[in-house]
């Protein structure tokens, strides 16, 4: 369905109490702080979704203060469909918050046919900037990522490429993705020299995934950066949804995503006992895990999606149980293994 089909969808006024709940944390040791919550619009905003349920989402996330949303050349599916449903959106709701909003963008993945549309090299990279800017009619993002690391171009020629997109104006800021801690001290060495603001480290992180607390978090405030913990909800495992069953509709029923059901099944038991944890905290499953990360503070955002602004209001609510005790941290630990 087009977005002008409905005309009866009222004009948005963000809230004017937007501000008054959220908490903003530091990214590293840069000028920006972001949402303790951040949206991501890598599911749920494609030509394949609703673009109205697409819009209730983002101005829930708005009046709720999440001011930062997370795109990438690639979301969709088809490619680079959030990013033009995204475009919409900001156009009819968004243009006069601009200054308020915190946008990142990314490329790394597969984009387009042949050898310039994926990796790490600067053609790619420089290209899919201007693509994703066009798609989204934005002049700048505040953040572009290099999405993953490339084994096979030079490091160097991809930081410099990530570099000149900066001094273009095109990007305010660096993040880099699903780089491993030597890789990503190397990265932020080179960004250092070039004196570009390399400020975020994109990387999962949940319960259920703990690879970045090996080394990476150290690197990371080492270096002045910070993180924002994607998949934090372990794609909905870590909420109420499955414990009952797999609803119509849920990640794990539709069949273009990344969650299927053996992953589910092998994880249902130590998701019913989390969920009984939390619910001896008085919580929700979804809000002691957003909690649990932004103990850390290495941890700048949470970076989570959803389906409904009903999944959003539950998420953000997190926010008001922020402690553990050592016992409940030892439980989650065994569970989390
Ligand atoms: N850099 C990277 O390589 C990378 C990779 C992956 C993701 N990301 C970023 O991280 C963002 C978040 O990733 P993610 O979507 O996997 O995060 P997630 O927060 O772990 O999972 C989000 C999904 O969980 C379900 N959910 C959320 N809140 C719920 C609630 N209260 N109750 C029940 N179900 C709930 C919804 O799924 P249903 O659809 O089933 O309702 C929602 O779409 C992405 O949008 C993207 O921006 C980055």
């Amino acid at each position: 369905m087009h977005i002008n089909d409905k005309t009866a969808i009222k004009e948005y006024q963000a809230s004017s109490d937007r501000y008054d709940t959220m908490k903003y944390r530091r990214c590293g040791k840069s000028g920006v702080l972001l949402p303790a919550i951040s949206l991501g619009l890598w599911h749920n905003f494609g030509a394949v979704d609703s673009i109205h349920n697409a819009r209730e989402i983002l101005r829930c996330a708005f009046d709720l203060g999440i001011t930062h949303f997370d795109l990438a050349n690639n979301y969709g599916p088809s490619y680079g469909s959030a990013e033009e449903n995204f475009g919409l959106l900001y156009k009819k709701d968004f243009r006069s918050y601009r200054d308020e909003l915190f946008i990142a963008t990314k490329a790394g993945y597969d984009m387009w046919p042949g050898p310039y549309g994926n990796w790490g090299s600067r053609k790619y990279l420089i290209a899919s900037i201007d693509q994703s800017l066009q798609r989204m009619g934005l002049d700048y993002v505040d953040v572009f990522y290099h999405h993953r690391p490339d084994p096979e171009t030079p490091i160097e020629e991809t930081m410099i490429a990530l570099s000149d997109i900066v001094r273009q104006g095109k990007a305010l800021y660096v993040g880099i993705s699903n780089y491993k801690p030597k890789e990503t001290a190397e990265a932020a060495s080179l960004l250092k020299e070039m004196k570009i603001p390399f400020i975020l480290h994109q990387a999962r992180y949940s319960i259920f995934d703990r690879w970045v607390e090996d080394s990476l978090l150290d690197t990371l405030e080492e270096h002045g950066a910070g993180c924002i913990a994607f998949s934090p909800l372990a794609q909905g495992m870590l909420t109420d949804k499955y414990l009952h069953g797999i609803p119509q509709n849920s990640r794990v029923a539709k069949d273009f995503t990344y969650l299927t059901k053996e992953q589910l099944e092998a994880k249902l038991e130590k998701i019913q006992k989390l969920s009984t944890i939390a619910d001896q905290r008085g919580q929700k499953l979804s809000q002691m895990a957003i909690a649990w990360l932004l103990r850390q503070p290495q941890v700048s955002s949470v970076l989570i999606g959803a389906s409904s602004p009903a999944q959003l209001r539950e998420n953000v609510k997190a926010l008001e149980k922020p402690l553990f005790s050592e016992e409940e941290l030892e439980l989650i630990d065994v569970l989390s293994k």
